[in-house]
């Protein structure tokens, strides 16, 4: 995700837009840039870096005058963070001028249909594409820029949020929707564009948020014309007076950025997804990998190195390979595997995980095994971080920024993405049947669902959380894909609610643990379907006799754990191999709940650092 801010008025756009700029910050910071437009002359400036960094290149580089505006902070998706890569991008003819929020699936076809027909780009971005698609369209129908952004838009497949302005209509901007955010603030006789009405909201409340598949022409002293992008129908403007103030804003209206990020998941998985993972088509395609695909069907092994909840990620990674691809995986602390002096080969493969791309500890894994000859893939969330350019190949992750330090959306996010590659892998191999194949396929695509519909149990977890916050110990238990969910649930309640916690394959129990179990442990049982069903209702029963307290995660419409546990936290029925993706979504909702109740500083929780880039 990124920031996208615009202005068309009677006012001088530059401070409008890098202020509103800073206040898009948190939705990504590897870039920004502005083009700015007195009527005349396009004064466009943009820089690797952050606003702060923009401000002072602005001031050296451009004239900050111009009414009519756009800008820009990135969260970088095709193209690592780099001047060129930056937006504002220019058409060919350098009369268009465009920033998106978003991801165009589809831009490697287009690219090259422009590029036969005489195009040039100066960078990777997807972004480029779609600008100078709109151009072509615009000369080849000989159309204004309204018609022409509606049939472009009609080619395209993916996300976006733009904003784009044609230097020879200099009293209009041009905006569209699909899957990102765009919020139009209405002023007298000005209108402001931006991805949240935090830019904005002093200059006026009034607001119109586009719905998917939505455009505008937005024209100065006259009325803004809303269009369906699939019919170029008109819509009637749907004005909202806005009664928040700008901190919630900032946090989409949450109280803290991790309780947004928890919301995030569905849409974050699916944007995870976009593009590579055709299901009906039975198709999973991951740039990083299909130039690799030899390396990872011939290894001996593969080695998992990450910290933290990245750690859990390939603990659940190590499950779907070994079940589905049936190559052997090793997880790893990225700290221990550095200092062990590990035997590896050229015959292994190393998967590194990290959301931010720099802890320390993992990079250092990586060179230790890139110096003995293994071949490493990067698993990361921030394009072009020290990890992701330390590694041979990857897939990103596109959950866009996590600013809460307890990491949830980057969690389910890594899943999403391993789970595609163990699921390629598997058939490439022919270890997977094409029933089984198809299935996953199926149940992946529609998992933003299921994950929505788990966070739609918020109230009674919250309730739950009231019961246990004044508790001083929990144990999780999972058996099989939940096991790692059970380690995950239990890290997130300490690092928030600084409550103690531990994770333990729930058969464990019985060889020491059960010894903690009385009528103040709480103990949360991760008890959906699975293989290990049975086997989870005895260990249940075991604690019940302990007179142990439980708080169970159970498949809706569960009749026998709902008897045994003294709560419930109910998720939606999935495959054993994706339930991870939603069985983690109540112990973060208890986590945040506990925390929240209890005064923590959820988004900055003490002694923690959102990258450990130390030792
Ligand atoms: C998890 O909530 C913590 N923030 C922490 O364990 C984190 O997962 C770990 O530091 C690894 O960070 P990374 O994914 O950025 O490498
Ligand atoms: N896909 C575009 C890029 O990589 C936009 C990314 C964003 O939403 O910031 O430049």
């Amino acid at each position: 995700m990124c920031g996208i801010v615009g202005y068309i008025g009677n006012r001088e756009a530059y401070p409008i837009i890098i202020n509103g700029l800073k206040r898009l910050e948190y939705r990504g910071y590897d870039s920004a840039g502005i083009a700015l437009y007195d009527g005349k002359t396009i004064q466009l400036c943009k820089t690797k870096g952050k606003v702060a960094d923009l401000e002072a290149n602005v001031e050296k580089e451009i004239c900050k005058t111009g009414n009519l505006g756009i800008g820009h902070t990135r969260w970088a998706t095709h193209g690592v963070p780099n001047d060129v890569n930056s937006h504002p991008h220019y058409s060919n003819s350098g009369d268009l001028v465009i920033i998106h929020n978003g991801i165009i699936e589809n831009y490697t076809s287009i690219k090259k249909e422009l590029i036969n027909r005489g195009y040039t780009f100066s960078s990777d971005t997807d972004t480029e594409v779609l600008v100078n698609l709109i151009e072509d369209v615009k000369k080849k129908e000989n159309v204004k820029l309204g018609k022409a952004v509606q049939i472009a838009l009609n080619q395209v497949v993916g996300a976006y949020a733009i904003a784009i302005f044609d230097k020879n209509k200099p009293d209009e901007i041009v905006v569209a929707k699909l899957g990102s955010p765009l919020a139009i603030g209405i002023g007298d006789d000005e209108f402001f564009i931006a991805s949240d009405a935090s830019p904005f909201i002093e200059f006026t409340n009034n607001a119109i948020y586009l719905e998917d598949e939505e455009m505008a022409i937005i024209r100065k002293g006259r009325d803004i014309e809303i269009r369906k992008i699939k019919d170029d129908s008109i819509v009637a403007p749907y004005v909202q007076e806005l009664q928040l103030n700008l901190e919630q804003i900032e946090k989409g209206g949450y109280d803290y950025f991790m309780l947004k990020e928890i919301y995030e998941q569905p849409s974050v998985i699916k944007d995870t997804f976009r593009g590579r993972l055709l299901a009906d088509k039975g198709i999973i395609r991951l740039g990083g990998l299909e130039d690799y695909i030899e390396k990872f069907i011939n290894a001996d092994r593969i080695i998992i190195v990450a910290c933290g909840t990245s750690w859990h990620a390939g603990l659940v990674a190590e499950y779907i390979f070994e079940d589905w691809a049936r190559i052997p995986v090793e997880v790893e602390y990225a700290s221990e595997f550095r200092y062990r002096n590990p035997v590896i080969t050229e015959k292994d493969v190393v998967i590194a995980i990290s959301q931010s791309g720099e802890t320390a500890d993992t990079l250092a894994a990586i060179k230790l095994a890139k110096e003995k000859g293994a071949f490493v893939y990067g698993i990361c969330n921030v394009v072009g971080s020290t990890i992701s350019r330390a590694t041979h190949s990857g897939t990103y992750t596109h959950a866009g920024p996590e600013i809460g330090v307890a990491s949830t959306k980057a969690f389910t996010t890594q899943i999403t993405v391993l789970t595609m590659i163990a699921l390629k892998l598997a058939r490439v191999k022919g270890t997977i049947s094409q029933s089984d194949y198809m299935l996953h396929l199926r149940e992946l695509d529609i998992i933003p669902s299921k994950v929505a519909k788990a966070l739609k149990k918020n109230d009674e977890i919250e309730e739950i959380a009231k019961v246990f916050k004044d508790a001083t110990n929990f144990l999780y238990l999972g058996r099989g894909y939940n096991f790692p969910v059970a380690l995950e649930g239990a890290l997130k309640l300490k690092e928030i609610s600084y409550i103690h916690a531990e994770g333990y394959p729930a058969a464990e129990m019985k060889h020491g643990p059960i010894a903690l179990i009385d009528e103040q442990m709480p103990i949360v049982v991760i008890a959906v379907n699975s293989n290990h069903y049975d086997k989870v209702v005895s260990n249940i029963q075991e604690i019940k006799s302990r007179k142990g307290i439980i708080i169970a995660v159970v498949t809706e419409g569960d009749t026998v754990v709902r008897e045994l546990a003294d709560y419930i936290m109910e998720v939606p029925n999935t495959p054993e191999t994706l339930s991870p993706l939603v069985t983690t979504i109540p112990l973060q909702l208890l986590s945040y709940h506990i925390a929240l109740m209890l005064d923590r500083n959820v988004d900055q929780p003490r002694n923690l650092a959102k990258a450990v880039t130390v030792e």
